[in-house]
């Protein structure tokens, strides 16, 4: 039964069509519809609704450039003295690795969650065995198994989890293997209404990578690190073949520094390319989206004609444990976009949109960076650390993420 408070809460919220097929349901599905139902948080939608009514575009204040370390500038003995300090990290069991594959990949349209999709180089290998191979190479050479955590959504966790068991884990150790989930947020139609995906469910999408910080800090993780006794904490996407979950050199030169996060930055392509770029707001680490950067600060360049907003954040990051704790309990703030989203109308048919209809609200990780004074960021070379799978064909695709992993692996160990 719904019980008379939330029959109360969703009259109050305007929400009582989440309810009109009730009466039709099994047993099953209306305890589905009434436990769903409990997990929401309407007054919070209702203001998410309320700030896409009043997004209005406000100019980017506060904007400076930020310094960043260049690895390629970095003498032999820096590197080395970096490089050594990280690998005592590792070798002490001080640090662990997040794998954030909880996103739908849209773009991709890869039927199954987007770490199960294989490249060819030639061989055929899955995004979560790349990963999975980088990692295994650095324990072993550090001499202990790295723990690797994979964060994933209600949408793809099982899938993932059979990938891996019918896979054999890859050859990882099961015990250092973790999956939690994200947590989900329902999606809102135009005029603040929750939407249904079926008769007894509503829908939900997942509440973007950002949500990596409460999700680590309520799903135990960040206790389970702890009792681990690890320090440092990776996070990084599943799309980046070129990805390097276990970089001696970043762990080192944060851990030299006394930085309490950083990450890794590339050098923009264009002035225009798809990617945020780290940066000062109001004094703070920043990253501030190729959305929203205006025309002359994506284009300015500095006397020597580098950009001087050139530092684009590829989503690799690194952070003490501790920060797990303060933004997990802090929270982030959450972003709209609209997305082509089916739902079951008033007369329960199913409607398939041709056209966005839908708020979906992702928090994103890098908005973590402002409640800290300062962060490190490490510039490296993009041949040799980014090759992204967002799209289904052109750029950003399968095709140039094969060829990218190709030549850097001429280049490089799989490291
Ligand atoms: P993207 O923002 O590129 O999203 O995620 P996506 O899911 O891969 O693709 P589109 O936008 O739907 O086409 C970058 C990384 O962050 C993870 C993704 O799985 C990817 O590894 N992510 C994103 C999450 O783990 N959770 C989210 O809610 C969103």
């Amino acid at each position: 039964m719904v019980s008379e408070e939330m029959r109360e809460k969703l009259n109050l919220y305007g929400q009582a069509h989440l309810i009109g097929f009730y009466g039709e349901l099994s047993a099953a599905e209306k305890s589905q519809l009434e436990n769903q139902l409990e997990t929401i948080d309407f007054a919070l939608m209702e203001r998410l609704f309320r700030q896409t009514q009043e997004q209005k575009a406000e100019p980017p204040a506060g904007i400076e450039p930020i310094p960043c370390a260049v690895e390629a500038a970095w003498t032999t003995q820096e590197k080395q003295n970096y490089y050594l300090r990280g690998m005592e990290i590792l070798r002490d069991g001080k640090y662990a690795a997040v794998t954030m594959a909880g996103g739908q990949g849209t773009r991709l349209g890869h039927p199954g969650p987007k770490g199960t999709f294989r490249i060819c180089v030639p061989e055929e290998i899955s995004l979560f065995e790349i990963q999975c191979r980088r990692l295994k190479a650095r324990s072993e050479e550090c001499g202990r198994t790295i723990p690797w955590y994979i964060m994933t959504s209600e949408e793809n966790d099982a899938e993932t989890k059979r990938f891996f068991r019918e896979n054999g884990f890859f050859g990882y150790p099961e015990e250092d293997v973790v999956f939690f989930r994200q947590f989900m947020l329902p999606m809102l139609d135009q005029n603040g209404k929750l939407l249904l995906e079926e008769k007894y469910k509503i829908r939900e999408g997942a509440d973007g990578h950002g949500g990596i910080f409460r999700a680590m800090l309520k799903r135990g993780v960040t206790e389970d690190l702890k009792r681990r006794g690890i320090e440092w904490v990776y996070t990084g996407g599943i799309d980046n073949v070129l990805a390097r979950p276990a970089d001696p050199l970043l762990i080192g030169y944060l851990a030299a520094n006394h930085y309490e996060l950083g990450g890794k930055s590339i050098i923009k392509r264009d002035a225009y390319e798809k990617a945020g770029v780290f940066c000062r707001k109001n004094g703070r680490p920043f990253v501030i989206e190729y959305t929203e950067i205006p025309a002359e600060l994506a284009e300015q360049r500095d006397g020597a004609g580098a950009f001087v907003y050139g530092d684009a954040h590829i989503l690799c990051n690194l952070f003490r444990v501790d920060v797990f704790d303060k933004m997990g309990e802090e929270g982030l703030p959450y972003h709209a976009a609209c997305k082509k989203a089916s739902y079951i109308d008033a007369q329960g048919r199913r409607i398939e949109p041709d056209r966005p209809n839908a708020y979906k609200f992702e928090s994103f990780l890098f908005d973590a960076f402002s409640f800290y004074q300062k962060m490190g960021i490490l510039r490296v070379e993009r041949e040799r650390e980014f090759a992204p799978i967002k799209n289904r064909t052109g750029e950003d695709s399968p095709e140039t993420a094969q060829k990218l992993y190709a030549e850097a692996a001429k280049e490089r160990s799989a490291l």
